[in-house]
């Protein structure tokens, strides 16, 4: 099976609340509401499901894109947006080559899965290149303590220092964090969460 396939089904025969990356809000919002502005091009890569572009939508966040590899996933969210003017991609990141520039790259639950230290490398070096200086670098991704795979998948963990580290050439980290994610089926799993700005 294809990783879109492989993808495609895990949205279309499970209820969303079963996901195990499941949350009904994106605590991340705050922080974009209160400091950056609403023509701001944000892209949340690996979209999903989740509620994030929706909950920018509601507060009128006018340049959103959700880029993802299932494109059941973003058939979803086309039908949520009910209209609302969102770009969506559906491609895998490590094929994509950004054609614009974003003031805000989020990822939460989507780094981790690229296992391979040149994959890993090549989506620093994007998202460098596709941010604006002062642009925003949100990533919320599983740390040296969370699962060993997610979604059938094998997955790489990275604690707060390895990933200042590795994005430190071209970001200032302004605010990092460890967070537990409940699942739904009540586990959890540690989330190393950095905040960084493009220098
Ligand atoms: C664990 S889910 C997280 C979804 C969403 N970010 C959230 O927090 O609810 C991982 C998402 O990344 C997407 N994905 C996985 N590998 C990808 C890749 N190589 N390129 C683009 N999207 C990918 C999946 O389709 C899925 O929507």
């Amino acid at each position: 099976m294809s990783l879109t396939d492989h993808w495609n089904d895990r949205y279309e025969n499970n209820p969303e609340s079963k996901l195990s990356w499941y949350q009904e809000s994106s605590p991340e919002v705050d922080f974009i509401e209160n400091n950056v502005g609403k023509a701001t091009p944000i892209i949340d890569i690996g979209g999903g499901l989740s509620p994030f572009v929706h909950e920018l939508i509601d507060l009128e966040f006018t340049d959103l894109t959700v880029l993802d590899i299932s494109e059941f996933a973003l058939s979803e969210g086309v039908r949520k947006a009910e209209g609302r003017k969102v770009e969506w991609i559906a491609t895998d990141i490590r094929e994509w080559t950004p054609e614009r520039m974003y003031g805000l790259w989020h990822d939460r639950a989507v780094f981790h899965f690229l296992t391979e230290k040149e994959d890993q490398k090549r989506y620093f070096s994007m998202a460098a290149e596709a941010l604006v200086p002062s642009g925003y670098l949100i990533l919320g991704t599983f740390s040296e303590n969370g699962p060993e795979a997610c979604s059938g998948l094998p997955v790489a963990r990275h604690s707060i220092t390895d990933l200042t580290a590795a994005i430190e050439a071209d970001f200032t980290v302004i605010d990092t964090s460890i967070q537990e994610h409940i699942t739904p089926s009540g586990g959890t799993q540690e989330f190393a969460w950095v905040y960084a700005v493009r220098n």
